[in-house]
């Protein structure tokens, strides 16, 4: 089982991979998790990220593929991987099939992309902003993460619908129906 979760900033990659990997038992790989990591733990790449982070922008495609590389080459990811955030661009997405296959791995079974719409996306983010306090949580870097989002990662639906892995899904619904939505084209 090997799965890239694609949506906006958002649209509950975070909530649906940990369902996920609950479900699976596979481990979820999560570029901005493991990034936020770093900044805390005051690391060279988290240094090095931190502003990007901040400023809604991409971290450099190097870092951010590093850090899937190590864990993809860990014991517990061996039998399959729940993608998070990555890959973001069609640069990253071409490194990561030709990783699994070095890897000696299976390619993605399927890109599953979870659509929510603007509104709802800054609605989720100014909300959680007051709970968690997450740096990238204002409406101005929401936005600037909606439209890199739509230069960037949009065109990895064409990417994986061109390999017949692309499945889109309504993301908006209770959290409990949009994961059954999801094993049910896992299935
Ligand atoms: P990343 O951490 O990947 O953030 P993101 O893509 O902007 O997405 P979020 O984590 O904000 O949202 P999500 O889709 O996980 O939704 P969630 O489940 O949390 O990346 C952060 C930054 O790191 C990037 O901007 C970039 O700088 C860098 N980065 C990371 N990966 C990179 C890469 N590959 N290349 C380059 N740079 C990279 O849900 C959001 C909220 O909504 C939560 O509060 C949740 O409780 C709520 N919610 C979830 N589902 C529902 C629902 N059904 N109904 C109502 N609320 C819901
Ligand atoms: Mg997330």
């Amino acid at each position: 089982m090997r799965i890239v979760l694609l949506g906006a900033p958002g649209s509950g990659k975070g909530t649906q991979g940990e369902k996920l990997v609950a479900h699976y038992g596979v481990p979820k790989i999560s570029t901005g998790d493991a990034l936020r990591a770093a900044v805390k733990a005051g690391t060279e790449l988290g240094k090095k990220a931190k502003a990007t982070m901040d400023a809604g922008g991409l971290v450099a495609n190097e870092i951010v593929i590093g850090i899937v590389e190590e864990r993809l080459g860990e014991a517990d990811a061996q039998k399959g991987c729940i993608l998070d955030g990555f890959p973001r661009n069609t640069a990253q997405a071409q490194v990561l099939d030709g990783m699994l296959t070095r890897l000696g791995q299976p390619g993605i079974d399927k890109a599953v992309h979870l659509h929510v719409s603007d509104e709802e996306i800054v609605k989720r983010l100014l909300d959680r902003a007051i709970k968690e306090g997450r740096e990238d949580d204002k409406e101005d870097v929401i936005r600037r993460r909606i439209d890199v989002y739509n230069a960037e990662t949009r065109p990895l639906l064409a990417y994986y619908q061109a390999q017949n892995k692309l499945v889109t899904l309504e993301g908006v619904g209770t959290v409990d129906a949009i994961f059954d939505s999801i094993v049910k084209v896992l299935s």
